[in-house]
């Protein structure tokens, strides 16, 4: 049987902590410990070199953290040295890396941490081996008394006290951490949701085209379309012709343009006038029997783009969730609840189609300040 002598000590006449603690958990809680050795002697290099080892994964679990809310509050650097972080911003390729860095460097940040608290469990704390009866009832106040000073024992069994640089090398993660933990909702105090404000404004947007018009593109993004190239039942999608309209940066703006037959058309135009979005459209949205409806479902964002001619629904693969376009693209099955937003149109002076402006409603699924609509409406 091996047993430490500790290196908790009373006032230094009478017993150290370790034979209290020893006595005490044999006398009271029919506790033996039988064995009891510090893995390295103390001050050894061995325990050194331990100590340094945990040291830097604390340290390590701190600076990951710090990267973390770096990355957070400047990540990405698109308009360095004018700083413009907090926030994803679409089409901008850097911006792709923000939610993966977050997650790599707090998972790191944790990693380093428990890999630091095992290893220091592991390697630098004493091994101990205890027995102890069973007995039933609770502990008399003596007892308690006891237990107060095996966890002060334990606490400088710990050895914080002896290894100052596990004590400054474990303030890096509670400082990292402490950072990341509070950047987050600070973060969201100060970060102004609409700024840019993407949410109400896409490809269609005149400002997006220096303030004119925008025509309706293939998606070569460049070759305008005019309405005699879409057939009778057909569709096609298309795209803000504007510099990178039919690119991620405006993801939210294509549109399925449809040429409806004759009494499907007249069906429709009579529907628009009751749906009041529509009165904030300078003229009738739709050209001849035209009209585009964005494809963003209003449901989680898939594209709705499975058109069926003989009953004008438009089905949105993802949910099944489905739209009737002779009702101004009203949501008829499925879990959307929203209309999809309609694109108004007009012809320009050459001939080819353009969007009189942007969407009358924010397209895609709801958020706090997008209108709400009733699926009745
Ligand atoms: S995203 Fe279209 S139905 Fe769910």
């Amino acid at each position: 049987m091996s047993t430490g002598t500790g290196t908790g000590t009373g006032n230094g006449t009478g017993p150290t902590r370790f034979e209290v603690v020893r006595q005490g958990a044999r006398e009271h809680d029919d506790v033996e410990i039988v064995h009891y050795e510090p893995q390295y002697p103390p001050g050894s290099k061995a325990e050194k070199r331990m100590t340094r080892i945990v040291s830097l994964m604390f340290m390590l679990s701190g600076l990951t953290a710090i990267l973390f809310v770096l990355a957070y509050v400047w990540w990405p650097f698109t308009d360095w040295p004018s700083v413009d972080g907090w926030q994803y911003q679409p089409g901008n390729t850097a911006s792709k890396g923000f939610t993966p860095i977050l997650g790599l460097m707090l998972g790191l940040s944790l990693g380093f941490l428990g890999l630091g608290i095992l290893t220091w469990g592991k390697k630098l704390l004493p091994h101990e081996i205890a027995l102890q009866d069973r007995h039933d009832g609770g502990s008399d106040p003596a007892e308690r008394a006891l237990t107060g000073t095996t966890l002060q024992f334990i606490g400088e069994e710990l050895g914080l006290a002896r290894r100052p640089l596990l004590k400054v090398a474990l303030a890096a993660p509670a400082a990292g951490l402490g950072a990341a933990a509070l950047v987050v909702p600070v973060g969201m105090l100060i970060k102004d949701p609409h700024h840019p404000d993407v949410f109400f404004h896409t490809g269609w947007d005149p400002a997006a085209n220096g303030g004119k018009k925008v025509r309706l593109v293939r998606e070569d993004g460049v070759t305008a379309i005019r309405p005699e190239d879409i057939s009778v039942g057909g569709q096609i999608t298309a795209f803000p012709g504007i510099p990178e309209g039919n690119r991620n940066k405006h993801a939210d703006s294509p549109v399925l343009l449809i040429r409806l037959r004759q009494d499907d058309a007249a069906r429709l135009r009579e529907n628009i006038k009751a749906y009041p979005t529509n009165a904030k459209f300078e003229k009738h949205p739709m050209v001849g029997d035209l009209v585009a409806y964005s494809k963003i479902c209003t449901h989680a964002g898939c594209p709705a783009s499975l058109y069926e001619q003989e009953t004008n629904r438009l089905l949105c693969p993802c949910h099944q969730s489905q739209f009737l376009i002779t009702d101004n693209a009203k949501p008829i099955f499925g879990p959307a609840t929203q209309r999809l937003p309609m694109l108004p149109l007009e012809l320009d002076e050459e001939g080819f189609l353009a969007a009189q402006g942007d969407f009358a409603v924010p397209v895609g699924p709801a958020f706090w300040e997008k209108p709400s609509e009733r699926r009745d409406a």
